[in-house]
């Protein structure tokens, strides 16, 4: 008959319970931010940072006439590196709308998680009638997003 765990057994599981879990938040907190360049400048971001409230944070007037809803297509940007293989429904649909599926990307519906280069194509300084890029968007894609692969859309 197999012994039942005592007290000290149980206290020990919970301990290297606890410092497995520690040890595991230790890595993660480790791991390197995604980096993001930009015209030239390179941030480190958390991997939930979306990339046109990215590309703002470090200065640049990208545009986001809509506020970050996949419907302006003003937060386009071109992919040097780093392009996602996976996009919105919202994202796909407004490319697609547009004819602008293939060349270019909407920063409002990315997230910074993993090293990327990007050029904005619509700022503030190549606007002639913009007076300001447009409200900031929220801090989580909108509207509510689900990722799916490229391949889903028939995109490459
Ligand atoms: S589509 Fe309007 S901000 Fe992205």
């Amino acid at each position: 008959m197999r012994p039942s765990r005592t007290v000290p057994d149980l206290v020990n599981v919970v301990y290297h319970g606890i410092v497995s879990a520690r040890f595991l938040k230790y890595l993660e907190d480790r791991k390197p931010m995604p980096k993001l360049t930009v015209a030239g400048k390179t941030a480190e971001w958390s991997a939930d940072k979306r990339l046109v409230n990215a590309i703002e944070d470090m200065g640049i007037h990208i545009g986001h006439r809509c506020g970050g809803q996949a419907r302006c297509t003003t937060c386009r940007v071109v992919f040097i590196s780093g392009e996602p293989d996976t996009m919105t429904a919202a994202e796909y649909q407004k490319l697609s709308e547009r004819g602008l599926l293939g060349q270019y990307r909407l920063s409002c519906q990315i997230l910074c998680t993993h090293d990327m280069e990007v050029e904005p194509v619509m700022t503030l300084e190549n606007q002639e009638n913009w007076s300001d890029t447009g409200p900031r968007p929220a801090d989580t894609v909108e509207p509510a997003a689900e990722w799916f692969p490229k391949s889903t859309f028939g995109a490459s």
